[in-house]
């Protein structure tokens, strides 16, 4: 685990240890992405949805691109109010090429200088020192990444809620001033939500039964009076438990992300030393049979009652999904809510099945994020 370089190479919220540094990005994202906000999230993400069904009209194959626009163009939205097309999709660009290193670099092992650390120390043109000119450059890109949504935001002028001052009224400052520092955002946002997405049209066509309940559910209640609001999640128990499922059946982040142990600490009968490194099985928690019997199963009815309402006794698979303690996800809210509605909106006007020649199971790629 030496490649800290690049690990580094967005240095925003997830890589911080805890420190003053990493509570005062926390905060000012918890306050930004606050639930009490959720009128500001919503709104962005209703504006970005007509563009991923059309997508999916148009060019159905394409289905990933057209989920990764989708969350891209929601998420610099609501941290940067960039609202433009074609501007989303240059970001969209940035943001691919930008994640890719620190992605690979966050798999132990994946460079020579996670076995020889001594390769830390030579210059970048030394035979095993690529990793240095892949830092830089994955570096420069995240800073790029970062930074130019702002300078463009602030260009313009745009007038949105993220945008009407740079210093909230008791001074301290708001969240789009050090919002170049967190593009956290974006990474966290958009490759976790989009690739629990990305399921979601792989296991449609495997379990038609499921899309068949779920559209038969869309129908009695919204009686073809339009697309279903945030406000009908209530009244839609089986897309809530296909959310949960969607996060259960392949959790897109398998190994979670990596903690520190801060002190020495005995945990059920184990010594784990001050600074341990521990990763989450979220994988294994998952797919443990005992919480969920038939693990490989994608069955949204087991968080059902038999009567079909949400079993508030069925275990909960958000609790692994979104990490643990004082790193919890603090956009699960809003991934939540924006699953149930793009769900939603995409079984009320779609049926998907499978095509033969094209087998998703053989196009995933593991890393941090399973995508
Ligand atoms: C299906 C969607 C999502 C999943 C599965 C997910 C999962 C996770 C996980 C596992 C972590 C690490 C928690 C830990 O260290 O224990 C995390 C952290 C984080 N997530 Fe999410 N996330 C999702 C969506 C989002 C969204 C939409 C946002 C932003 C709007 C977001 C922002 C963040 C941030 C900023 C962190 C770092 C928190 C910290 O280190 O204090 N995530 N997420």
């Amino acid at each position: 685990m030496e490649c800290e370089e690049q690990r580094l190479a967005w240095d925003n919220v997830i890589p911080l240890a805890n420190g003053e540094e990493y509570k005062n990005k926390r905060k000012l994202f918890q306050q930004h992405f606050h639930p009490n906000n959720m009128s500001l999230h919503r709104a962005g993400v209703r504006q970005s949805l007509p563009q991923l069904l059309t997508s999916v009209l148009d060019n159905p194959g394409d289905f990933r691109r057209a989920n990764k626009m989708f969350m891209i163009g929601t998420i610099v939205k609501l941290t940067y109010g960039v609202q433009k097309q074609d501007r989303v999709e240059y970001y969209a660009k940035l943001f691919d090429d930008a994640l890719e290193p620190p992605m690979r670099a966050a798999i132990p092992g994946s460079y020579l200088v996670d076995i020889f650390p001594w390769l830390k120390y030579v210059p970048e043109w030394f035979p095993g020192a690529g990793f240095k000119k892949e830092a830089r450059e994955g570096k420069e890109l995240g800073r790029r990444f970062a930074d130019e949504p702002l300078e463009e935001a602030l260009k313009l002028m745009v007038i949105s809620q993220t945008f009407t001052m740079l210093h909230s009224g008791n001074g301290e400052p708001y969240f789009v001033a050090t919002a170049h520092a967190d593009a956290d955002s974006a990474g966290a946002g958009v490759e976790t939500t989009v690739g629990t997405l990305d399921y979601f049209y792989y296991t449609m066509t495997e379990y038609p039964e499921v899309q068949t309940r779920a559209q038969n559910e869309l129908d009695e209640y919204l009686q073809g009076q339009g697309l279903a609001d945030f406000h009908d999640q209530p009244h839609l128990p089986y897309i809530t438990a296909i959310v949960k499922e969607l996060l259960r059946w392949q959790p897109v982040v398998p190994l979670g992300i990596a903690h520190q142990s801060t002190e020495d600490l005995v945990y059920d009968g184990l010594f784990i030393p001050k600074d341990s490194i521990i990763m989450a099985n979220q994988w294994a928690m998952s797919l443990d049979e005992e919480e969920y019997p038939e693990p490989h199963v994608f069955k949204p009815e087991r968080y059902l009652t038999p009567d079909g309402q949400l079993d508030p006794s069925a275990p909960n698979p958000e609790s692994i999904a979104f990490g643990f303690g004082r790193r919890f996800c603090p956009g699960s809210h809003i991934a939540l809510s924006t699953m149930f509605i793009t769900v939603s909106a995409l079984l009320e006007l779609f049926t998907f099945t499978k095509v033969e020649e094209f087998d998703p199971k053989r196009q995933v790629k593991s890393g941090t994020s399973t995508r």
